[in-house]
């Protein structure tokens, strides 16, 4: 693929590997993992979704690829740049003419399901964050054999898209979103805000061996999803919303 790419850096465009998020660690480990580094793979065999989960990234079937660059963010709001790329992602998808809708923290849904996954991972020097791992999964095309609650472009399109351009606007939108929170996180939050599915309704999630269920109220200055549970305020940091009513 030959295009200036936003974040500056050349892409890595590889044939298979276990997981992109994997290749930039290794990268990062021998020292070559340079800010902005894109990788970008046509299947991955050990792609990972978020909480350890398995993230099926099959050749053909969708766009999987690892954005590796040093936030200008501490730590702690690791999470506002999942809030970023869920912005930026959804501006691609509603372009495309997709009613998509996010279900916090960072999942991009069409139709209530699943179409965009997205993993953050920080890579520390210390205590100090040195690298963010954004990784981004978009199904292209039906995987429903698979996981019977995920969509693809294609369905919901009713027609295919190129992979590469699609690559080339989540780049750019994702960019554009990431520089935006740097310099106005609270106006990014509140456009986040009025896209978050869940706000406003009932959600469940795994508390212990259980599920348990809670309202949705609000989302705070770090990303965290405010929910009301058992008449107590109680903060949720990047749990798996099962359900949503
Ligand atoms: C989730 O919804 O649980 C997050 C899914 C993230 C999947 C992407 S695909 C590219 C990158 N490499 C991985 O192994 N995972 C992320």
């Amino acid at each position: 693929m030959r295009y200036d790419c936003p974040w500056g850096h050349p892409l890595i465009h590889l044939e298979v590997v276990d997981s992109t998020q994997e290749e930039a660690r290794r990268l990062y480990k021998r020292g070559m993992l340079g800010d902005g580094t894109v990788i970008w793979a046509e299947e991955q065999i050990s792609g990972r979704g978020r909480h350890g989960r398995r993230w099926v990234s099959q050749r053909g079937k969708g766009l999987w690829f690892t954005v590796a660059f040093k936030p200008r963010l501490p730590s702690a709001r690791l999470q506002l740049l999942c809030i970023s790329a869920s912005l930026g992602i959804l501006d691609v998808l509603r372009g495309l003419g997709l009613r998509a809708s996010i279900k916090w923290p960072n999942d991009i849904l069409v139709s209530g399901r699943k179409i965009c996954g997205i993993l953050v991972e920080g890579l520390f020097k210390g205590e100090v964050l040195d690298f963010c791992l954004l990784g981004v999964g978009i199904n292209l095309k039906s995987v429903s054999d698979i996981i019977p609650c995920a969509t693809s472009v294609e369905e919901e399109l009713g027609y295919p898209i190129d992979s590469e351009d699609l690559l080339r606007s989540v780049l750019h939108s994702v960019h554009h979103r990431v520089r935006e929170l740097e310099e106005n996180p609270e106006a990014v939050l509140s456009e986040y805000k009025s896209n978050c599915m869940v706000l406003g309704r009932k959600i469940s999630f795994k508390r212990g061996e259980d599920y348990v269920w809670g309202d949705a109220i609000d989302i705070n200055p770090d990303g965290n999803l405010i929910i009301m549970l058992d008449e107590k305020i109680c903060v949720l940091n990047s749990e798996i919303i099962e359900e949503v009513r």
